[in-house]
């Protein structure tokens, strides 16, 4: 058995109201594993997000990526081996062409610009948007700015990718690509996600968190298919799932 990618152990936050958001979590990513985090709303999802990338800082437990433990001295190491995508896009791209944004990670990483031009490129091909290369990143639409972020991203070879509700306020062509795209991809990912379609179609495994802990992991061929537990946490079946209940095995991912 290889080692994981990320490791958190008993990991707790309280936001300085008081709000205790993370109480307890266990979780493990192995290699080459994309993993839906699932929960309701104020479960947790988005503070485990920012304590993964150090955003926040834990009031206990720990965070491991690969050899790395998250403390100060790592942090800026552990950030580097993490691909973050923002729910918004707009945080994420602030330069005049979608190019400059997706060159932005290689060249601040100190790469000569021959080296940034070929990740650039070669991003940009995997996002399937070469053709938006010259743009303004502002005027691309939802799905475009999608994977515009995920490009620049991409671009920087991020050992572990992090998305953050990667399908909100896409369309349903936008969508479709963005799963062929992240169903391509051998990245081991965590995505949080309310859209249960979108993560039967895109991962292997599910955690279900709920008041700042994981209430259960499994396989999404099991738990996504579990009406009751689902319904318990206040979600629903995926649509493909309940329009077609009796289909016997899971889509071929
Ligand atoms: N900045 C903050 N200050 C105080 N409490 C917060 C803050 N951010 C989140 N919380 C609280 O922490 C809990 C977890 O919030 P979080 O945003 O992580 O949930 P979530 O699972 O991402 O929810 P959603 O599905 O709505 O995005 C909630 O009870 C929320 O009210
Ligand atoms: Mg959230």
């Amino acid at each position: 058995m290889t080692d994981p990618v990320l490791t958190i152990q008993a990991l707790s936050y309280r936001y300085p109201n008081g709000e205790a958001a993370a109480r307890g979590i266990d979780f493990t990513l192995n290699p080459g594993e994309k993993h839906g985090i699932i929960g309701p709303n104020g479960a947790g999802k988005s503070t485990l997000l920012q304590l993964v990338t150090g955003l926040l800082k834990p009031d206990g437990g720990t965070v491991r990526v690969g050899d790395l433990v998250m403390d100060k001295s790592h942090r800026a190491a552990i950030r580097r081996k993490l691909g973050l995508l923002f729910q918004n896009s707009d945080d994420q791209l602030f330069s005049l062409t979608v190019r400059d944004d997706v060159a932005f990670g290689p060249l601040n990483m100190g790469m000569t610009p021959e080296q940034a031009e070929e990740k650039t490129l070669g991003a940009l091909a995997t996002a399937g948007i070469v053709h938006l290369a010259d743009r303004a990143p502002h005027t691309l639409s939802g799905g475009e700015k999608k994977s515009a972020a995920l490009a620049s991203i991409l671009s920087m070879d991020p050992e572990i990718l992090l998305l953050d509700e990667p399908t909100a306020g896409l369309d349903p062509r936008s969508r479709r690509e963005l799963i062929r795209t992240l169903r391509e991809l051998a990245h081991p990912m965590m995505v949080i996600s309310h859209d249960l379609d979108f993560i039967w179609d895109t991962c292997s495994r599910v955690s279900l968190l709920h008041e700042g802990r994981i209430a259960l992991t499994g396989e999404a061929s099991s738990v996504l298919r579990d009406r009751e537990l689902l319904e318990r946490y206040g979600m629903e079946l995926p649509l493909q799932l309940q329009r077609c209940e009796w289909c016997g095995g899971k889509n071929d991912n």
